[in-house]
């Protein structure tokens, strides 16, 4: 009996401590239960719940979960998200776990891998949360002029950052690595140095995180917090395979979608008549993958796989962008901190410089990886694209107690270029929902891309060249012979030999290029949704999400994206109800 009492003070005292370092945020605790409305698909019965709900929102993702909180607060909401939960899985919620989650390709993982054709290893989030579980946490707004460019309302915007900040941002404590960073690119001449804060701005700056101090995650998930429960329903393992549409009108109009449960039994999730909508929030991937199988999409697309068509668009799926990332690897005299990004350099020419370390402090190199680099999570920089495979990084992993725990000790700094210009599509290769459609990005295919990485390449080298950098790598010339003899195995890339010569850092851009997971486009603005993100031709439908991207927002995407799922909930809560929208 004492023992249990003592327990259950254990418990309450661990979640006071916990309490306290939250920086006084509304969220989920670590550690504790997912809260009541969140189920498991097979919860759900399509005869009793017939009808019931206003909005049903097809993917619990960064978007779709501060949506549904939103539309929650005046009208019923149904969330399917095809995932479980992130509650309790110490893989997402720790930060030192980063690379665990992007490691495991089981069905069950909260990642879910895809090769594009261009030979680039990548990953979809499959988790409610969806991307904010799995990402590296880095937290930053998009610009004014990106703002006004989508035809926002600047004044909500600046409302709906706010409200995620107040509930899942942090001030990150700085790592040694990114301050190194911060000063190199200072003395290189990044600058101004605009310190800690969430906007866009020309110089270097300190983002915000969505890991708190003490390398706790907070997801778009705990944001479902800020709904009305009694009015939310949120199942996980809730596969939607299609958008059921009712034809008989003038146009066709969305009534609801088919979805699988988690023992592989299918359901049908009816609308309320009258207002009601099905809003896709399912990613880049999975909102242009659902509206192909549904029959929105390209006619030849959708006969050559026997889908009956519902409304031609040859739009659906092009449009495919994703941002390259190139790295260096700078090898220090001493271990460094592992750190994601916290700090980033800002330059008027479209780039980006960033930072990340892995773990190095033990002698056992099986535990030692490069953070973001990792070639176990498909990070082979070191292999020309087309030549990567899953396999690879698996075998990576196998034999890296080959590799001396030097080759750990050190850091990367990378670079990522806005837009991009280059674009791509994304095809069928199945009918089947889960498994992933063929996407291309055709990295560097625009030459002002290939411009910007070189520009990049060339900054980093400046700031290798500052004392503050040097300081750190120092003339260790024997680890260094080490690492250049390991760099191949090691899948490390250094920096280019001749950086005066543009042909030689152009195929270092193209050789060594993966990518930053901010993949975007396949349901553009203009093309297949309207400025207030309704499918184009069709009732009762929209899209809100990284799909309907030109370029991605900010120098990382995650603050517009969670933001615009605020946004629309509470602009869409407006248009319906007028004042009895106000203090949602
Ligand atoms: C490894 C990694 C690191 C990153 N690092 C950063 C970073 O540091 N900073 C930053 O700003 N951004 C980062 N990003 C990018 C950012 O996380 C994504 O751009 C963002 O999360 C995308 O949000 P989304 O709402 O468009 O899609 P998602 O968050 O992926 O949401 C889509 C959701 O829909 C679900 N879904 C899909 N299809 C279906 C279906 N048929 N039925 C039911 N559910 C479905 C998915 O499971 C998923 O939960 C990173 C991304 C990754 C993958
Ligand atoms: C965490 O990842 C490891 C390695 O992939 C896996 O074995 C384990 O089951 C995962 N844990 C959870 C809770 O998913
Ligand atoms: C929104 O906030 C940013 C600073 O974060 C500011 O630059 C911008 O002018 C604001 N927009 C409006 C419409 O007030
Ligand atoms: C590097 O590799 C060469 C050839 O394999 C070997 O002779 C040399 O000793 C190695 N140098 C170091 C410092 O490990
Ligand atoms: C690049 O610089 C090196 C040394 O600074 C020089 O030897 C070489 O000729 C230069 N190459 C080109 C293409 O300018």
């Amino acid at each position: 009996m004492a023992s249990k009492n003592q327990h259950i003070l254990l418990q309450f005292v661990l979640l006071l401590c916990i309490f306290c370092s939250s920086q006084g945020k509304e969220f989920i605790k670590p550690g504790q239960r997912r809260p009541s409305y969140i189920k498991r698909a097979s919860s759900f019965s399509s005869a009793e719940e017939r009808g019931s709900y206003d909005y049903i929102i097809v993917g619990g993702g960064t978007a779709g979960c501060p949506l549904a909180a939103t539309l929650s607060r005046r009208f019923k909401v149904l969330l399917l998200e095809r995932g479980g939960s992130p509650y309790g899985n110490r893989n997402i919620s720790r930060l030192q776990n980063f690379h665990i989650s992007l490691t495991d390709t089981s069905p069950s993982s909260p990642s879910q891998p895809f090769i594009s054709t261009d030979g680039v290893i990548n990953a979809r989030a499959r988790v409610l949360g969806g991307g904010s579980c799995i990402n590296a946490g880095f937290y930053t707004r998009a610009s004014p002029s990106y703002v006004n460019a989508a035809g926002w309302d600047g004044n909500l915007v600046n409302e709906s950052y706010p409200w995620v900040e107040r509930r899942i941002v942090f001030w990150p404590k700085i790592a040694p690595w990114q301050s190194a960073l911060r000063d190199g690119l200072l003395e290189a001449g990044v600058s101004p140095f605009n310190g800690y804060t969430y906007d866009h701005v020309y110089g270097t700056k300190v983002g915000g995180t969505i890991f708190d101090p003490k390398g706790f995650r907070h997801t778009a998930a705990d944001l479902l917090a800020a709904g009305k429960p009694q009015n939310l329903r949120v199942l996980l393992h809730a596969t939607v395979q299609k958008i059921v549409f009712d034809t008989q009108g003038r146009r066709p109009k969305a009534v609801g979608v088919l979805f699988k449960d988690e023992s592989g039994r299918q359901h049908e999730a009816v609308l309320r008549d009258g207002a009601g909508e099905v809003i896709l929030t399912s990613g880049a991937i999975g909102s242009p993958h659902l509206l192909l199988l549904s029959g929105i999409g390209p006619e030849s697309e959708l006969e050559k796989w026997k889908i009956p068509v519902v409304l031609p668009n040859q739009h659906v799926g092009k449009g495919m962008s994703d941002n390259p990332m190139n790295s260096i690897f700078i090898p220090t005299k001493r271990p460094v901190r592992q750190s994601l990004i916290q700090t980033v350099g800002i330059t008027k020419m479209g780039t980006f410089i960033e930072a990340s370390s892995g773990f190095s402090q033990s002698s056992d190199s099986i535990r030692c990886h490069h953070g973001i680099m990792s070639a176990e999570i498909g990070q082979l920089s070191g292999i020309p694209p087309k030549e990567r495979t899953l396999e690879a990084a698996q075998k990576y992993a196998r034999n890296k107690q080959d590799l001396p725990w030097e080759a750990f000790r050190g850091g990367f700094i990378l670079e990522k270029i806005e837009g991009p210009l280059s674009t791509g599509e994304l095809t069928l290769v199945n009918k089947d929902i889960s498994s992933n459609p063929s996407v291309t990005f055709n990295y560097f295919s625009h030459p002002r891309d290939l411009k910007k990485c070189v520009y990049g390449i060339r900054t980093i080298e400046k700031v290798l060249r500052t004392k503050h950098i040097v300081s750190l790598t120092g003339d260790d010339e024997y680890s260094m012979k080490v690492l250049l003899n390991m760099s191949v195995k090691a899948n490390l890339n250094m920096i280019p030999k001749h950086t005066n010569d543009t042909a030689s850092i152009e195929q270092f851009c193209r050789d060594t290029v993966v990518t930053i997971w901010h993949y975007h486009g396949g349901c553009h603005v203009g093309k297949v949704v309207d400025r207030d993100y309704r499918v184009l031709g069709v009732a009762g439908l929209r899209v809100i999400d990284g799909s309907t991207f030109v370029n991605s927002p900010g120098t990382n995407p995650q603050a517009t994206v969670m933001m615009m799922g605020r946004y629309m909930g509470v602009k869409m809560l407006r248009e319906r109800l007028g004042r009895a929208a106000d203090g949602v």
